[in-house]
Parts: C-alpha cells; structure tokens; sequence
C-alpha cells in the first residue's frame, strides 16, 4: 500500500565543498531509500538544503576577509552542484539564509515562548575580553567534562559525542584570540530538555523504538539515563537568525535550533512550488518521517529537536532516524582543515562520469553498524572485480550475443528447461530481498543482493554456454538468451537505487524503460521477444593501478603539507639559559646491539657504549632505521636524561636526531664536519625523543 513519506537528509554546513564521508554517511544511503520508496509507488518528499548559519561559516569568512554570505554563497553552490552530479535526487534543495527559512524559524521560535515553552534566565557566559565577545560553540575548545578530549567545542564533543554548554568546559580558551575567558552576565532563552525527559523516554525509551539502530538507540538512551537539562537556544552573535521577540535584540537562533526547521521551510518551499499542502507531509500521523544523519547529529535529531517538535504540540515525530557511523580514509579521520579527504568536485575531474562507481564502493563499505574505512585498493577492487567483472561483463555479453546472433533483436523462446524456471524464479524473489534490506536500512546488504543478482546472470550463462550450443542447437540458444536477457532488465530495474546513471544507461541500451519494481517480482516477460537492443556500451571500465596511485599520491601530499605546516606554526619554545643549556651532557657514543621492540612499529631498544657504561635507549626510529642500519652507528648521546619505562623497557638517555632538507630523519653525527651545524640544528629544532 502506497505511503506518504517524509524523507530528511542533514543540511549540510556551507563552510566548505562536501566530501566521500558525507556521502557514505548521509547522501547515498538517504538516496538509495527515496529512490526506492518513489519506485515503489510510495508519495515521497525528499527534503535537504545548506545549513548557512552557525560560528564556523563566521570563522571561514574572517580568515578569508570576506563576509559570511559570501562563504555561504560560494560553498551552496558547489555543494548543490554535487548533489546533482552525484544522482542524490532531492524534491527540493534549499538554503537556511532563505527568507522562507528565517521566517518560519522564527515563527516557530515565537510558538514556542507564546507557549511560555522556554525559559528565560540571565546567566553568565563565556567571554573574550579582547574580542569584546561572548564566546558560544565553536568560538571555544576546551576539555570535555565527560570523556577529558582536550579539543572539544563549547556546543559539543566531537570525541564522545556528547552535547555540551559552553561553561561545561574545563580549561575554556577563546578560538579568536587564545585568550581564558572571562565570565560576564547575558540573558538567553533555553529550552527546558529536562521539562521533555518523560515524554522521550516513553516515546523513544518505552516505544517501538527499539527497532532503531543499536548505536543510535544506545546513545540516546544513555544521554535519557544521564538527565537532561535545560539547553539555550538563543546566542549573542551576529550572523543567524535574530531572536524574534522582546529583549532578543543583537541575538540570534542557535544554528542547532533553526537547522532542523530547515527540513520543515525547505518543504514548505517544494510545496508552493508543486501545488502540495506541506502540512500533509509533517503534521499527519500517517506520514513516516525518516531523518538520514551522520552519528555526531544524533542527539540534535534525537532529542532536541523531538523535543521542539513535541512542544510545539502539532507536528509528528521520526518514525527512525538511521544515523551512520563515520567513514575513515585510509586508516585516518577525515579532515577538511588537514584536507585528508576525497572531494567530490576533485573525485569527478579523475573519474568523469564514474559516480556510480564510487557510490557504489562507499554502498558495499558503508558504515552502518561501525566505523569504516575507505581505501583507494578497495574501490578499485569494487570497481575491477564486481561493477565490471561481474555486473559490466554480465550485461556486455548479453547485449554482444543478441547483436551478434540476432541483430540485436530479442529472440523467441521455446521450452523452459528446469534451470531456466528455476533461474526465473530465482529472478523474481530478489526484488523482495532487496526491499527487505532496504526497509531496514541495510544498504551495503541490499547492494550485494543486487550484485548477486548479477552473478546468478553470469552463473546462468556460464553453465548454458550459448556460444557453444550457437552452433548445434538454434532453438535452445535461443531460450537462454532470451532468459538472460530477462535478467538484464531484471537488473535495469533493481540497480536504480544503487547504480542510477547505470541503470538509465542500461535501459538505454535494452530500450526498455517501462518496468516497475514490483514487475520483476511479477512479471513472467519484461522484454518480450521481437524487440529490438540497441549496440552495446561499456558500463564499467577497469580502474588501473597508475590512476589509484595517483589518488594516494594526492593523499601523501596533503600529509607532508601539514607536517610541513604543523612545523612551521609550531611556536618556539620557551627561552632557556645557557646555563640551562649547560646542565645537558652530551657524549659521543657507539651503538652495538639494535632489535625492534616486539609489538610496536616505531621503537628500537638499542645498547649503547657511551664511552662510561653500555647502556640501554629505547630510540622511536624504527619507522626510518632497521636494526642493521644503526649497529656500529657513532652517534650523539644525552646521557643525564632522567630514565623513563617505554613499555616496559627501562630507557637511559637519547639518541640525539634531527632532520635533513628533505626532512628525512638522519642521526646527529659526531664525526662529519657537517655534524656540528647540524647538532647544534638539531637542538634548536627540538630533540627527538629516543
Ligand atoms: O553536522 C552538520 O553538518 C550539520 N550542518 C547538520 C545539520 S542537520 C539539520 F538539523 F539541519
Ligand atoms: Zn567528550
């Protein structure tokens, strides 16, 4: 039975392009659900649009001397770009600096404090005495209170996820100028979470929700158990929304309040512009309303803005909110400020046109359930061995076979033996397989099925060899490309979701657009004999091992920018006296035993002659020194360097290093007239720890 659906995927932040993680977490999976539900004869709006508010856009603009709609301006554009080139099929894409948003927000605002649903409290806040500012969210990094993360934000902690005010934090430092704020007297209106704890703990705790997601579940049942408390939605900045009553002057809406409206106004907006009621889609009980977020938005999603909605008293709430854990790159956290990321305007320059590709590799590895990590090697491999190896190779030999014996035209069958009946049963079942992975939000399970499809083609011919029996039996080559050719369409229409640029290629190519989801489960024929093929075409092309290493190049670059950059904004440290200088004794010593301490990829336990005793150091070179390279090694040793245990080994002294011009690592050498400058560089570059 066809149902109305309200599908929301999290705005994202216009403070820069968007990039493979957004994808994997959000975009793709959210995608992949509206697509589906729209081929399944559901009323689907599927809702997004930039969240231009907020204090990193405010942040990214006064470093570029720009003003903050110009960042939002630049960045709405790209982002919106890449929607499109990517096939996220969005009803409506909107933006937060759009008129229709600051006034629905603030008619919701005003809602909720007519409603007396707010409180209203004077209270002392962050601020920076030289930037003559109070300091909210990311103007301020501090420790968390729960999980001790030294770089968390005053409005949360990106490490443990935890949603915190910005007087939570321990040890507050002002992102603008350095400085420990100080504390100064502001009014603000909050919305009392704790005044809501029952009704979530009954609608999320005690519902039928426990058919979320184990890790959405989770936290948020944690966070309920926790207590809540009030939370301010109100900030004294001057990009956002202004406060729309009394004494809100020079205030405006937390980001986090208006963002989630914006699903709400980017409606509202599709609404007008197709002639639909928008209330229709987030005030009936019988709407499902499904929010696609990233991990670090569940509390948003969870509670406080079920929370604004519930107080707000007419709208409905999320059936489910399946939010994703994050994608790593190549074993490290992506980063838009260390650029450790794959871009999606930079990922289409290298691979034109293969954005099926990718959102295929990041479908098949998407982290549902866990943390992942996205490889160059692996999405070439999901490129090499299953898009062409099986899915490309597949579809080629069907289409070359039918141009090849026929003329392109669909053959007329004759009998079915067993194995075809069975083949089209087994064709037939899957559209149901797939929506049962679907409907549960198990994308990367869904994909393989649709894949496995695929290879039950690849299997069938294989075992049929309609070029051999091409020669010594007409009727039954035949039957069975006839049969293939069923599972062709089959797969024009089940990849829609996943492969959509594939799936209009291929329906292209077998000429044949007009079968629904529900046909492949119930049709007996979806391309009838006599019908005409067109030429085949490529699907996939293999991806070489030059254009993935050009990919980890890239990567390797970013890496050596900001070690580069980290050395080079590295303050000095603080003057000491030649005296201080002094108290080191440093001696020239000989090493003669080196071995890897076991378990560990970057020490050496080393013996050392220093010339008074033979010693142990434990040395962290072993990333650029195998034991055989430093044995018989004379080197500079600090030999009055309190001992310390490194894992259990008891280290007395350090190996004095430093850098060359290429930055390679290289021991501090007494014996080289160089070795002296380079010593003395070596000091005041810091010593390496050994
Ligand atoms: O984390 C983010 O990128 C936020 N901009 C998501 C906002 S989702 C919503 F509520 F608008
Ligand atoms: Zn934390």
């Amino acid at each position: 039975m066809s149902k109305r659906y309200t599908i929301t995927a999290a705005l994202p932040y216009t403070n820069g392009p968007i990039h493979i993680g957004h994808l994997a977490g959000v975009y793709v999976p959210a995608d992949i659900y509206s697509r589906y539900l729209r081929l399944t004869g559901n009323d689907v709006a599927f809702i997004c649009g930039s969240d231009e508010h907020g204090v990193p856009i405010t942040i990214k603009a006064k470093k570029e001397g720009v003003t903050p709609q110009d960042i939002v301006d630049k960045y709405h554009a790209i982002i919106k770009q890449s929607f499109i080139d990517f096939g996220i099929t969005f009803d409506n894409y909107s933006r937060t600096t759009a008129k229709i948003h600051h006034d629905t927000a603030q008619e919701f605002f005003k809602t909720l404090y007519d409603k007396n649903e707010f409180v209203e409290e004077v209270t002392e806040q962050l601020y920076d005495e030289e930037a003559n500012q109070f300091l909210a969210d990311r103007f301020v990094t501090g420790t968390c209170p729960k999980c001790g993360n030294e770089e968390a934000y005053g409005d949360q902690c990106e490490s443990c996820g935890s949603s915190l005010n910005a007087t939570d934090l321990i040890n507050p430092k002002s992102a603008i100028t350095g400085n420990v704020p100080s504390l100064k007297e502001t009014k603000h209106w909050f919305l009392p979470l704790n005044k809501h704890e029952d009704f979530l703990r009954e609608w999320i705790l005690k519902g039928h929700k426990k058919d979320w997601k184990p890790n959405v579940y989770g936290q948020v049942k944690s966070w309920i158990d926790d207590g809540l408390r009030p939370r301010a939605v109100t900030r004294d900045l001057d990009w956002g929304i202004p406060v729309p009553v009394e004494g809100g002057e020079g205030k405006v809406l937390y980001v986090w309040f208006d963002a989630p409206i914006g699903y709400i106004s980017s409606t509202k907006e599709w609404a007008a512009r197709e002639g639909k009621n928008w209330e229709d889609y987030w005030k009936d009980e019988d709407t499902k309303l499904v929010h696609f977020i990233g991990k670090d938005n569940i509390v948003f999603h969870c509670i406080i803005f079920p929370s604004m909605l519930k107080a707000e008293g007419s709208y409905i709430l999320p059936e489910n909110v399946p939010a994703n854990e994050f994608l790593n790159l190549e074993g490290q956290k992506l980063s838009t400020s260390k650029n450790w990321a794959v871009w999606l305007p930079d990922y289409l320059i290298d691979f034109p046109n293969q954005q099926d590709v990718l959102r295929y590799a990041l479908t098949a590895n998407a982290p549902e359930s866990k943390d992942n990590d996205f490889t160059w090697k692996d999405f070439q491999a999901r490129n090499n061995n299953e898009l062409v190896a099986i899915f490309g190779n597949f579809i080629n030999r069907v289409v070359v076979l039918t141009n090849k014996y026929y003329d392109g035209i669909i053959p007329t069958p004759s009998d079915y033996s067993t194995i075809d009946e069975e083949t089209l049963a087994a064709v037939k079942a899957y559209p149901a397989v797939i929506s049962s992975s679907i409907e549960r939000y198990r994308f990367r399970e869904a994909s393989q099925e649709l894949m496995n499809l695929a290879r039950l083609g690849n299997k069938y011919l294989a075992d049929e060899e309609p070029w051999k029996t091409f020669k010594t039996d007409e009727a039954r080559t035949k039957t069975v490309m006839f049969v293939a050719l069923q599972i062709a369409s089959a797969l024009a229409v089940l990849s829609e979701p996943f492969l959509p640029f594939t799936s209009t290629k291929l329906k292209g190519i077998l000429n044949s657009n007009d079968n629904g989801w529900e046909d492949v489960s119930t049709k007996d024929i979806l391309i009838p004999a006599s019908h005409q093929i067109g030429k085949g075409e490529l699907l996939f092309s293999k991806i070489e091992d030059s254009e993935i290493q050009i990919q980890l190049d890239k990567l390797e670059a970013s890496k050596k920018a900001n070690e580069a950059e980290k050395k080079a904004t590295e303050p000095q440290k603080d003057e000491i006296t030649f005296e201080d200088f002094t108290k080191l004794d440093l001696r020239v010593g000989t090493i003669i035993e080196a071995e890897k301490m076991p378990k560990t990829k970057k020490l050496l336990v080393l013996k050392v002659d220093t010339g008074i005793d033979t010693r142990t150091i434990v040395s962290g070179i072993a990333e650029s020194f195998s034991p055989e390279d430093v044995i018989g090694k004379r080197v500079t040793v600090l030999v009055n360097l309190a001992p310390r245990a490194l894992r259990g080994v008891e280290s007395q002294g350090m190996i004095l290093m430093t850098e060359d011009e290429t930055g390679k690592l290289v021991f501090v050498n007494p014996d080289t007239s160089t070795a002296l400058s380079t010593g003395i560089e070596g000091v005041k570059n810091g010593l390496q720890i050994s």
